[in-house]
Order: structure tokens, then C-alpha cells, then sequence
């Protein structure tokens, strides 16, 4: 047996191998050499999307890997996540994950948001431009830190605007806890590199011209506010009211850039809602839940499509209201974290 620090290697493919460290799991393995495996759970073995074929030097098979593969363990198949180095690994990775390859970026700036939410802004190195579509996110990389003895990898919505192709925003609240988020806010410093997967996911904006129902809570804003800037890029006439709820004012950022949209989506309204007013604040928004909001604010939404980003609890809510309203289930978009 080596010690904590010993290396291996992984055939991933051809003549191409790897280094591997002692006790990292297969995926931040891969991950740390740039070879982003899907994962939809952060590597907890909950969403099975990691797995693979490995041909040679994986271990045991683990309860989680036969809960989540079944009978596809019988056909060589492994989950990325629930394997720990050690020894050499050969590996037959899915179609395009090589080819996919990453981002290396530059953290150029940091703005504080509130108290528990930043904007992380990256400048891209290789390649120095990327294309995206507004709604997708990217996994970052978190290398060991004194936080963290093994990389981890987490998504984050990309809140940037699409038409600057050589930066990507994300917008991050730090999670209590949070391997990733304590490395970004006490330990990535203005100039250092990152890297992270190439842009991914499926939420989006449908090319339908329906009027449409944003609602964002927490740093669940990313995605929709790049969604705001492709609707005013693409100058299309698509009504859209952005409801952007949290508990007091002081957590609603960003109110500026998004009360200035209106002059540039024909038909756009924003609508900020706290849950609860300071004594003697002047508040002209709304008060409640965002679910609240949005009952005031219709009476029938069976023409709308809706766009969530935010907690699971305000997501659940939001579909439970826009449904009742009126809004057909498949047109409700949605992104919880
Ligand atoms: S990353 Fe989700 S099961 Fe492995």
C-alpha cells in the first residue's frame, strides 16, 4: 500500500492515461485532470449519471452502485463517484466525455452580493471564448484545500451575459458547510486560476414568443438574469415578469440591473417581495412570499410559461400556484438546488 500522497493512473482511452492520487474518488480523479463525468448529485451516489465501464482495477462493488445500476453492474458498469483509487484503473468513458475537455479560467473579480451570496467573475484562458446557452451551468472544480483533502467538483448556474463570450459570472451563496463555496469565498483569491466543465444542462428558454413567468429566489437569479440579457440581446417581444423574492431587502441584489431591463425587454416587469419590512423602511415592492406575488398579480396563466430557479420548497410552491392558475405543467421550466 502507498502513502496518502501515492499516484496511479487511469487508462481513459488509446494511448491516453491519467494521474490519479491515493483515495480520490474515480470522478474527482477524472475531474482533476479535466475529464468531467454528468453528475446530477455531487458525486453523493444518488443520480447514477456517473457511471461508466471499467475494465480493470476498480475494487468492490459498493450497496449504493448495485441500488443505482442493477443488473448494468453485470455488464461492467461502475459508478465514478462510489470508487476510490487505489491502484491503477483502465476505464472505457462514455461517448464525448474526452472530447467535451474543460474551461481554464482566471478569477478577475469578486462582488459582494449579501451577506451570503457572491458574484464570482472569470475570465477564459483556454479557450479564451466559449458559447453558452443562457440557463445552463458549469461544474467547478475545488482543488484540496486545508478545508478539503480530496477535490470536489460542484454546479453553478452561469448568470453572465451571453454576449460576452470570454466571461462567465456565477453567482454563489455559500452553503452552511460547503466544501466548494468555503473554498471560493475564504480561499480563491482575485487572479487565481480555476477550471470547470464545459457549459451544460437543459434548462432554457423555448423558442415560443409566450408570454413568460420568471420566478427566482436566492442565487437561483443566475440563470434567469442570463436568460434577461438573451431576451434584451435578441430585442424579442416576449413579455416577461421576473418575481425575485427573498426574506428581507437586504437579500434582493442586483435590484438596479434588473429594474433596468425594462428599457430593454418590450414588456418586462420586475417584482421584488421580501418576507418581512424593517421598522420604518420604505419598501415599494411586495410583501410576502413570491407565491403570494404571483396570486395577486394573475388571475389566469394558461398562456404563460414559467421559468424557476431557486430552493426545492419555493419551487414546489411556485408549480403548485402557476398549476392552479392555470399554467400547464409542461410549460413550468424549472432548476431546484
Ligand atoms: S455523481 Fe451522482 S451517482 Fe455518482
Amino acid at each position: 500500500m502507498g502513502g496518502p500522497s501515492r499516484e496511479y493512473f487511469i487508462k481513459v482511452g488509446g494511448d491516453r492515461q491519467v494521474p490519479a492520487k491515493l483515495g480520490y474518488t474515480l470522478l474527482t480523479a477524472l475531474a482533476s485532470e479535466g475529464i468531467f463525468l454528468p453528475t446530477a448529485c455531487g458525486g453523493r451516489g444518488a443520480c447514477g449519471l456517473c457511471r461508466l465501464k471499467v475494465l480493470a482495477g476498480a475494487g468492490p462493488v459498493t450497496e449504493t452502485e448495485v441500488a443505482r445500476l442493477g443488473d448494468l453492474i453485470g455488464a461492467g458498469y461502475r459508478l465514478a463517484c462510489q470508487i476510490h483509487v487505489d491502484g491503477d484503473l483502465v476505464v472505457d468513458l462514455p461517448a464525448g466525455v474526452l472530447q467535451a475537455g474543460s474551461i481554464k479560467a482566471r478569477l478577475a473579480a469578486m462582488e459582494v452580493l449579501t451577506a451570503d451570496i457572491r458574484l464570482f467573475r472569470f475570465e477564459l484562458e483556454e479557450p479564451p471564448s466559449i458559447g453558452f446557452t443562457p440557463g445552463q451551468y458549469v461544474r467547478l472544480f475545488c482543488p484540496p484545500y486545508p478545508g478539503s483533502p480530496v477535490p470536489v467538483t460542484r454546479e453553478y448556474s452561469i448568470a453572465s451575459d451571453p454576449a460576452q463570450p470570454n466571461i462567465l459570472e456565477l453567482i454563489i451563496r455559500r452553503a452552511p458547510g460547503g466544501i466548494c463555496t468555503r473554498y471560493c469565498f475564504e480561499y480563491l483569491k482575485i487572479g487565481q486560476k480555476v477550471f470547470m466543465s464545459r457549459p451544460e444542462g437543459q434548462f432554457r428558454l423555448s423558442d415560443t414568443c409566450a408570454p413568460a413567468v420568471f420566478v427566482a429566489g436566492g442565487s437561483g437569479l443566475a440563470p434567469l438574469l442570463a436568460m434577461l440579457y438573451q431576451l434584451a440581446n435578441t430585442h424579442q417581444r416576449r413579455p416577461v415578469t421576473l418575481f425575485f423574492g427573498a426574506r428581507t431587502s437586504s437579500d434582493l441584489y442586483l435590484r438596479e440591473r434588473l429594474s433596468s431591463f425594462d428599457r430593454l425587454i418590450q414588456g418586462y416587469r420586475f417584482v421584488p417581495v421580501v418576507a418581512q419590512v424593517g421598522q420604518g423602511e420604505h419598501w415599494d415592492g411586495e410583501i410576502g412570499l413570491v407565491t403570494d406575488a404571483i396570486q395577486r398579480a394573475y388571475k389566469d396563466l394558461s398562456g404563460h410559461e414559467g421559468y424557476l430557479c431557486g430552493p426545492p420548497g419555493m419551487i414546489d410552491a411556485a408549480i403548485k400556484v402557476l398549476t392552479g392558475l392555470g399554467m400547464p405543467t409542461e410549460r413550468i421550466y424549472y432548476d431546484k438546488f
